[in-house]
């Protein structure tokens, strides 16, 4: 097996756990699952959708079967809206009902929902069980199961109700991907070059250039060639490397850093990303779209505010080029999006902050009362008309 693997171990809690990267793995899940759980777990429960258990279902439970688990199915409904305490509540019925112990584990097969759902189902019930994680969209392989956060939308907004819960291992089988419609993936290529960003330039060059070699049209076309696996396992290691060193250093998210290092820098891009969505009633981006978009404007901004230099911006702007065109904002409206801004979760108290970009790989930190309206009006205005 030549996988690649990232520990990651939490400064806070001193949790350990490794994210194991590789093809054709689904088929060894079961034997990696009793290398990362106690000797006395017995059963399992696999939380997924119907559309992904189709897909990969059968081989993922077979394998835990023969691996001499116990094995239930839980599937919860395709897509964000079903992320909620209704299917929580279903969730935990049918774990409790199957009786499983404090020994036991739940396993999510899926994307960010159905991992922020198992996840927090694993971290309440009986006040905390193991859980594994195998994610089969790009942005929950390189994002959503790294770093603990699970959660739930509710009335009170989106992933308001969580908990932060470590997962015993993480298993990502790039294969899975082949499968991942189109606009997920770039999705998913969004928050890859939003790491890239934040990171250093020698992500986001690794993270350029491989989605000049591949870009995501034809993707599945690509995973007969042996280099181009190689290559995708490599970026994801380095993706996943750089979110977990944030994580290990910050795993909380502590509201009063403001460095480079601070886990609050992973919401680049994400101030006008959560604006987009709201006004469009989350129907009409993907996250990561609205988190392009998010991208490019922090730093179209932070060229505005001279912090940036002019080249850095059209670096950017190239990588997105290679993605391939993003749902239009043209007819987005821009008293929404600044009224939306006020609604976003990252806001302390009444200030709003902005992750912008000094260098490619240099993020900082600036409340909105540092930016001068004028240029931020002017800047935005612009940004949603092009
Ligand atoms: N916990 C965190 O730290 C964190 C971080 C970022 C995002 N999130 C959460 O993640 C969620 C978004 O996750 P997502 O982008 O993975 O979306 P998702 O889970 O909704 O998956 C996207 C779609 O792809 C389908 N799908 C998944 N894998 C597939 C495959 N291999 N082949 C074919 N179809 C497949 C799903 O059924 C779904 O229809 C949001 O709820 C967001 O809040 C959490
Ligand atoms: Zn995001």
């Amino acid at each position: 097996m030549r996988d690649k693997s990232v520990s990651v171990k939490l400064t806070d809690s001193s949790h350990k756990y490794t994210i194991q990267i590789g093809h054709n793995r689904l088929k060894f899940c079961g034997e990696w699952a009793i290398s990362r759980l106690s000797e006395k777990t017995a059963k399992i429960v696999i939380v997924s959708n119907a559309k992904i258990f189709r897909l990969y279902g059968s081989i993922v439970q077979k394998s835990f079967e023969k691996a001499g688990f116990e094995v239930f199915v839980f599937l919860m409904k395709d897509g964000e809206k079903h992320k909620n305490l209704r299917s929580l509540e279903n969730l935990l019925k049918f774990i409790s009902e199957n009786k499983l112990a404090r020994t036991d584990a739940i396993v999510a097969l899926g994307g960010g929902v159905v991992g922020d759902l198992a996840g927090f189902a694993a971290a309440v019930y009986l006040r905390g069980i193991a859980l594994l994680q195998i994610p089969t969209t790009l942005l929950a392989m390189i994002d959503s199961s790294v770093g603990g956060k699970t959660g739930i939308n509710s009335d009170l907004g989106k992933n308001l109700i969580g908990a932060f819960h470590q997962p015993n291992g993480v298993l990502i089988d790039i294969e899975t991907l082949k499968t991942l419609p189109h606009r997920e993936l770039v999705a998913g290529f969004c928050e890859a070059i939003k790491h890239g960003a934040i990171s250093n330039r020698q992500l986001f060059d690794k993270t350029a250039d491989f989605l000049m070699n591949y870009p995501p049209k034809n993707f599945r076309n690509y995973f007969s060639d042996e280099n181009f696996l190689s290559k995708l396992e490599n970026l994801l290691a380095a993706q996943v490397s750089f979110k977990a060193e944030i994580v290990m250093n910050d795993e909380r998210e502590s509201a009063d850093r403001t460095d480079a290092k601070s886990r609050k820098i992973l919401n680049f891009g994400h101030t006008l990303g959560h604006a987009l969505e709201k006004v469009t009633d989350y129907e009409y981006f993907k996250h990561g779209e609205a988190v392009g978009y998010g991208i490019l404007f922090a730093a179209e901004l932070s060229k505005t505010l001279e912090i940036l230099d002019e080249n850095e911006v059209r670096l950017l702007n190239d990588v997105f080029h290679n993605l391939g065109k993003l749902p239009s904002v043209k007819n987005i409206e821009i008293e929404k999006v600044v009224q939306a801004f006020s609604f976003d979760k990252k806001n302390i108290g009444q200030t709003l902050q902005w992750i912008l970009l000094k260098r490619i790989g240099e993020p900082v930190i600036l409340s909105s009362e540092e930016i001068s309206p004028k240029s931020f009006q002017k800047t935005l205005k612009k940004f949603l008309q092009t």
